[in-house]
């Protein structure tokens, strides 16, 4: 399924632009992933002492968590500039070299999906990296030479959903790795709350927790579902969001108890029910849902993960217990207890 269509995915839409307001613009403004903000500090204020460049940063963890939102608030707290970009969009070395040239000293460079990043880009990145250096070839054939451009000191902030599919010589020029976890349901409901504020629409502490719960432990989520409950408040006259409204909202929009829609459904069903419970690969699981492999794993798979509904295993993807009491099913005989 189109993931625009998705009330649930932690997948950036284009509808969610207005999110930007509500994005934070420090660390003590940011709710949550306590552990990153701790270190994070201590380093922003090591490098900015020291005036120097941050050393690059890695941020990983499923979509939605806030990466881009942690990137723009180091270089505020850097007081310097950003330049943000995406794997995909640098073609060529050209134009990462480019973007490198026009950086100031100590600014931050973010490339999201740092690894849809090509061979040959990713390759170019390596010395700038390291050595704050572009070697460029100028000219064609026997006449060709290589030119050595210095850059500024600069920070490369990289973001990616998968951590594994950063080759390693990337993933060491990183000093400072960070993985973003999903969030607790406090803090979501610290986030709604927060939200609500600046959107100007009252919430009260059952509609918040409503929201929080059903949010997949994920910001952009909870921001969403909040922006269509208070839809669904204002028509049905409530001037606050409560519980009942939230509840109500949230069955129409088809989001469940534990925040799963049809299509985490359909997936947990053809493992059950088509294969058995598993083990079975993801491409299978993929063709039996007409889904992308890499959505699936990026997207809907660590949400499920995340809930003891689904077990990665070395020989696919397997049910639990937990799977067949959510489809209502009984959990298979004895032999099977500890899958
Ligand atoms: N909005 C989205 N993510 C947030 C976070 N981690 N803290 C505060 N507000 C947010």
């Amino acid at each position: 399924m189109n993931q625009e269509e998705r009330i649930i995915t932690g997948q950036e839409q284009a509808a969610d632009i207005w999110q930007f307001s509500l994005r934070p613009r420090l660390l003590s403004e940011y709710i949550g992933q306590e552990q990153v903000k701790k270190n994070m500090a201590v380093f922003i204020k090591a490098a900015a002492e020291r005036k120097e460049a941050l050393d690059h940063v890695l941020l990983f963890g499923p979509p939605g968590l806030g990466k881009t939102t942690l990137a723009n608030i180091i270089a505020n707290e850097l007081n310097v500039n950003i330049r943000i970009t995406s794997g995909p969009a640098i073609e060529r070395q050209g134009d990462l070299a480019a973007i490198l040239t026009n950086l100031g000293d100590n600014d931050v460079l973010f490339i999201d999906e740092i690894h849809r990043l090509s061979k040959t880009v990713e390759e170019v990145l390596y010395s700038a990296m390291e050595d704050f250096a572009l070697d460029i070839i100028i000219g064609k054939g026997p006449s060709a030479r290589s030119v050595r451009l210095d850059l500024p000191k600069f920070t490369l902030i990289g973001a990616t959903t998968r951590a594994g599919a950063i080759a390693a010589p990337l993933r060491d020029r990183f000093g400072v790795l960070c993985r973003l976890e999903f969030y607790q349901k406090q803090e979501l409901k610290l986030i709604v709350t927060r939200a609500a504020e600046i959107l100007g629409v009252a919430i009260d502490e059952g509609g918040a927790d409503e929201i929080a719960r059903r949010s997949r432990g994920t910001p952009r989520v909870a921001n969403r579902l909040l922006k269509r409950v208070r839809d669904f408040a204002q028509v049905f006259g409530t001037n606050e969001i409560n519980i009942s409204v939230a509840k109500e909202a949230l069955l129409r929009l088809e989001v469940d108890e534990s925040g799963l829609d049809r299509n985490d459904k359909r997936i947990l069903e053809a493992i059950v029910k088509i294969f058995g419970g598993g083990p079975v690969g993801i491409e299978t699981i993929a063709a039996a849902v007409s889904e992308e492999t890499d959505t699936i794993e990026d997207v809907y798979e660590p949400y499920l993960m995340q809930l003891g509904l689904l077990q990665r295993t070395p020989r696919g993807r397997m049910a639990t217990c937990e799977t067949y009491k959510y489809l209502g099913l009984p959990c298979p005989s004895k032999e099977n207890e500890n899958r």
